[in-house]
């Protein structure tokens, strides 16, 4: 049987890096399942299509053009319709786009499958908003992480000056709170913990505190 480890939460709670570590640690393989919104998002606006919650996007959730290439240190280089898109899909503008691509229940129908073919053996690391919820219902751990939303504006706000991108720190405390907002209260699989699930606060711990965290709830369970 696949191992399934699935890890929801709000934007920033370090869902992303966590994930990829943990995966790595166990040899299991990772969905991201963020980046589908994101790339979905991009294409639309590619395609000059208006992004809401009833616009016509199952066509190209089904039928997306995109290439994921492993690069030597671990991270993806992602190809949408041929072009490098890497850096664009983790912008602050591409994350609020992909927030507003998921409330279309219909986007949600076409990705479950998609989502669901990464469950490969030995097991699987999934990150997202409804990875517990929905996606992986029956998965052997499910993990919600958060962090309060100071915390979470100011990672961001460090990663974003790091790529010499110019920001405020309000702003970004604006952007979390907005896109919070927006991925509890869409109708379609919102951001809920699942009733099964054991929430970890990463706002006083480290990276590697917070990997460990998961492992040891994995080695409880039995699946690591
Ligand atoms: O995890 P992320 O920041 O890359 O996700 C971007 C947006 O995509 C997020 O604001 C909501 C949406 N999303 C979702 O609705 N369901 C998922 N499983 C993953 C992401």
């Amino acid at each position: 049987m696949v191992k399934i480890i699935t890890v929801d939460g709000p934007s920033g709670a370090g869902k992303g890096t966590v994930s990829r570590i943990l995966a790595k640690q166990l040899g299991f393989h990772y969905l991201d399942s963020g980046a589908l919104y994101r790339l979905l998002g991009l294409v639309a606006v590619r395609h000059g299509i208006k992004i809401g919650p009833s616009s016509d996007l199952t066509h190209l959730a089904e039928n997306i053009d995109v290439r994921f290439e492993a690069l030597p240190n671990g991270h993806n280089r992602v190809l949408l319709e041929g072009e490098d898109v890497t850096d664009e899909l983790r912008t602050e503008e591409t994350g609020a786009l992909a927030s507003k691509v998921a409330e279309n229940s219909e986007v949600r129908a076409a990705l479950l499958i998609r989502q669901q073919e990464f469950a490969k053996s030995p097991g699987l690391v999934a990150d997202g908003r409804d990875m517990g919820t929905k996606v992986f219902p029956n998965a052997q751990l499910k993990v919600f992480l958060t962090a309060s939303i100071e915390e979470r504006a100011s990672r961001r706000y460090k990663q974003l000056l790091e790529q010499g991108e110019n920001v405020s720190l309000r702003a970004l405390e604006e952007l979390v709170r907005s896109r919070d907002e927006r991925d509890m209260n869409r109708k379609a699989s919102p951001l809920a913990i699942a009733t099964d699930a054991v929430e970890v606060d990463t706002s006083d711990l480290s990276i590697q505190e917070a990997v460990d965290r998961l492992q040891n709830l994995a080695i409880l369970r039995g699946i690591a």
